[in-house]
Parts: structure tokens; C-alpha cells; sequence
């Protein structure tokens, strides 16, 4: 993947300014509420019974901190996101047998969450450099699927 210097510094200013504990778990919340079929990977989290427990359930919360922590990884090995998803990518499909195609789900309630946290600055060319990381890091999940 290619990506230009403006796209290379919009991506680490994003992760500079947000605050992984709370973008983190209102991403995770907001996927879980919005697309309810991603609840079945999570049947150790507890109560997931509506969107108050989900919003207020601490292993959903402390979920959504370990995802961002993820996405750092992916932000500080940016010429090289799909060998440092490796690991990652084999643990979704092999052990935990996520289906993939939700991978973007996620990443959209992210994409949604971190504008409305950035307000005016999440320009039009913030969000297709956002848009453009999101897709790599989903690219690179998928990897070891067969
Ligand atoms: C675990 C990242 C999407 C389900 C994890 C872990 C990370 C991570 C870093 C911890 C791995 C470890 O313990 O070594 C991501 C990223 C995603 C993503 C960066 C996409 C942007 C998803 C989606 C689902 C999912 C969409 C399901 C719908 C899980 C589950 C675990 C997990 C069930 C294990 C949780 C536990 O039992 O503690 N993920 N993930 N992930 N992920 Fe993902």
C-alpha cells in the first residue's frame, strides 16, 4: 500500500487526539447495538441484553481499549500492516471464527464515532485517509482466512 504524506500524518494526528477509553468502547457498543448478530462472538462478556447493559458492561468496555491498542500497532507499522496482522488475523479466523465481513462493520462505527469526536476537523480528506487505514487493516484481518 502506498500512502501519501498527507495521509501518513492524518492517520497518526487521528490516534494522537483520541482517547482509546472512550472511542474504544463506544466503537465496540455501537457495533454490538447496531449490528446485534456480532453479540454471538462475545457470550463470555455477559449481559449484552439491550444497549444500557451493553454500553455499561466492563468486559465490553475494556474490549473496546484492547482493539484500539490493536489499531496502534497498525498505525505505528504502517508500510507493513498485513504482517503485523498476522497473528491477529489467524486468531479471528481459526479460534474465534469471526465471519470477516464484520470486520468493517466495526471498523465504520469507528469511522463514526472518531468524526464525531473530531467535529470540523474530520474534513472530507481526513475521512477517505481514515477510510483507506480502516480498509487496509480489514484487508489484512481477512488474510488468513481460507
Ligand atoms: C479479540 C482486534 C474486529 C471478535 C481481539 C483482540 C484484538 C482484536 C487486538 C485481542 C487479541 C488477543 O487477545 O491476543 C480487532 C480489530 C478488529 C477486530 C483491530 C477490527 C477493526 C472484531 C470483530 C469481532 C471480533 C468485528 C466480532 C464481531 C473478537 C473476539 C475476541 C477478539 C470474540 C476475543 C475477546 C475475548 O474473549 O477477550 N480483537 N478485532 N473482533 N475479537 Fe477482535
Amino acid at each position: 500500500v502506498a500512502w501519501t504524506d498527507f495521509e501518513r500524518a492524518t492517520i497518526k494526528d487521528i490516534f494522537s487526539k483520541i482517547d482509546y477509553e472512550v472511542v474504544g468502547p463506544a466503537a465496540i457498543s455501537r457495533c454490538l447495538i447496531v449490528y446485534p448478530w456480532t453479540q454471538r462472538y462475545f457470550a463470555g462478556f455477559g449481559n449484552l441484553y439491550n444497549a444500557a447493559a451493553i454500553t455499561s458492561n466492563p468486559k465490553v468496555a475494556a474490549h473496546g481499549k484492547v482493539v484500539m491498542q490493536g489499531l496502534e500497532k497498525a498505525v505505528k507499522n504502517m508500510d507493513n500492516i498485513k504482517a503485523t496482522f498476522t497473528e491477529l488475523s489467524t486468531l479471528h479466523s481459526e479460534k474465534l471464527q469471526v465471519d470477516p465481513d464484520n470486520f468493517m462493520l466495526l471498523g465504520d462505527c469507528l469511522a463514526i464515532v472518531v468524526a464525531a469526536q473530531l467535529g470540523k476537523d474530520f474534513t472530507p480528506e481526513v475521512h477517505a485517509a481514515f477510510q483507506k487505514f480502516l480498509a487496509v487493516v480489514v484487508s489484512s484481518l481477512r488474510r488468513q482466512y481460507y
